[in-house]
């Protein structure tokens, strides 16, 4: 197995070169994370645990593209110790999953399922054993089913109660936090778009979807504050992508004008201590209550932030957004993938504004990944060459933003493994690790041999 690296070496672009080649370098700061990243959803089976929002709305027909359903995924609760020795022998120092809150509370608010609790004992210390620092996500898009969804302002003390459980039981082994993932891909897909559970398309669920999830992730950091050791990092994750017209018409200068507002400024604004953006003020307003901005105003001592690419903006009229995102068709010649165009300046661009526009906080890149497709191993390796070149265009992209001041403390790969990619089901491949899905057998990709040499300079190789 070891090998691998070495074999995918050889026919990879990286042939021959000594490490040495790579002294004159820059390399990123010390104790840099360099990790990959899962969610319970997309790699756990849903044995033993309850049911969850995304199960409800997978087995609706119709909903996944390719017609599967997350009942097995990558059966990651049986896999993980195999993961993490292919991960561990290239370097990776940090993990980031989430917990399924439905495996700790699968029947309804109060004491936690101790089989559930355990078993993320058993992933954790494994974790720790390969020296991998676990990085956690408290709620990555998955809610028990008895929790109901974010039109419900209940759920944002279930939530809090929920982070409680898991900063007490995980708090002596885990360093880094993060409360919820992309909230604002929840509200815009699963709330305004309902292409992503619950599946709702009203404006009214997008207001309440937007504020509770920032009311959420203020009471679940505060919670977790109360209960974690002095250095824990406590913050969540946001997609923060800069926000452009897809044309010159004035009209969909407008609607980037709202996508940038909706996207990026109605979770970081009242995250670091400002009111909402203006233009989303009327969309959240008739869910605000006296103290929420108190409480949503965590001011959290980093930041999680998930880029792919910008979003490219069109008018709508009728769309509870107040603008509809291109899915396909990308302006500017952009590389396409699987899903988004390649556009690494946009990551330089997006840790240049929060680290400008948010009084500088520490940076982790919680994801960026690649969706390619891949061919069937060979010599027991996925050559994946693309993968690898777009990588090293994005981490140069991250170096620039690091030259001009930026505190990038780590980076987290999109996706350890493939894994069910949500409503694409399993059509869409990030990972570094390939998984066939009969067997669950796991085959590195030759861009985990990549990242590996990245990880030994601690820099772009
Ligand atoms: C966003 C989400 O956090 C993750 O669950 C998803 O699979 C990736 N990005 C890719 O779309």
């Amino acid at each position: 197995r070891r090998n691998f690296i070495k074999l995918a070496g050889a026919s990879g672009m990286l042939a021959g070169l000594p490490a040495t080649a790579f002294a004159e370098q820059k390399t990123f700061s010390d104790g840099f994370l360099w990790g990959v990243a899962s969610s319970a959803s997309q790699v756990e089976s849903r044995q033993g645990r309850g049911r969850s929002n995304w199960d409800d709305f997978a087995d609706q027909k119709g909903r996944i593209l390719d017609g599967s359903t997350n009942a097995v995924n990558t059966a990651f609760e049986t896999h993980y110790a195999e993961d993490f020795a292919m991960l561990a022998a290239a370097g990776v120092n940090a993990f980031r999953f989430s917990f399924a809150w439905p495996r700790i509370q699968p029947d309804g608010p109060g004491k936690p399922n101790e089989a559930g609790m355990a078993l993320y004992d058993r992933i954790i210390d494994e974790m720790l054993s390969r020296g991998m620092k676990p990085a956690a996500t408290m709620c990555h898009w998955d809610m028990p089913t008895w929790a109901g969804d974010l039109r419900d302002r209940d759920i944002t003390q279930r939530l809090a109660d929920y982070a409680d459980i898991l900063t007490r039981r995980f708090g002596d082994r885990i360093g880094l936090w993060l409360a919820l993932n992309e909230p604002n891909t929840v509200a815009a897909a699963g709330y305004a778009l309902g292409i992503h559970a619950p599946g709702l398309a009203s404006m009214q669920a997008t207001g309440a979807a937007v504020h509770h999830q920032n009311l959420a992730q203020g009471l679940m950091i505060a919670a977790a504050r109360a209960n974690l050791p002095k250095d824990a990092r406590v913050s969540t994750t946001i997609n923060c992508q800069s926000a452009r017209p897809a044309t010159d018409s004035p009209e969909d200068a407008q609607a980037a004008e709202m996508a940038e507002a909706f996207w990026n400024g109605a979770w970081l604004d009242p995250l670091f201590g400002r009111d909402y953006p203006e233009k989303v003020r009327a969309l959240v307003e008739p869910f605000v209550k006296a103290g929420d901005m108190e409480n949503i105003a965590a001011r959290p001592d980093c930041l999680g932030v998930n880029y792919y690419a910008r979003v490219y903006a069109q008018a709508a009229a009728g769309s509870p957004l107040g603008f509809m995102p291109l899915v396909d068709h990308f302006p500017n010649k952009l590389i396409p993938t699987q899903m988004l165009p390649v556009e690494p300046d946009g990551l330089t661009e997006i840790l240049l504004r929060i680290h400008t526009e948010y009084g500088a906080p520490d940076i982790y890149v919680t994801e960026t990944g690649f969706p390619l497709e891949d061919p069937q191993p060979v010599d027991w390796v996925v050559q994946d060459p693309k993968r690898s070149t777009y990588l090293r265009s994005y981490l140069q992209a991250a170096h620039q933003a690091v030259d001009q001041g930026v505190k990038l403390r780590g980076v987290f790969y999109w996706a350890a493994t493939d894994n069910w990619e949500w409503a694409m089901g399993f059509t869409k491949t990030f990972g570094l690790i390939q998984v066939d899905r009969a067997t669950q057998k796991r085959t590195p990709k030759a861009s985990l041999a990549y990242y590996a040499k990245c990880i030994k300079m601690n820099g772009v190789a």
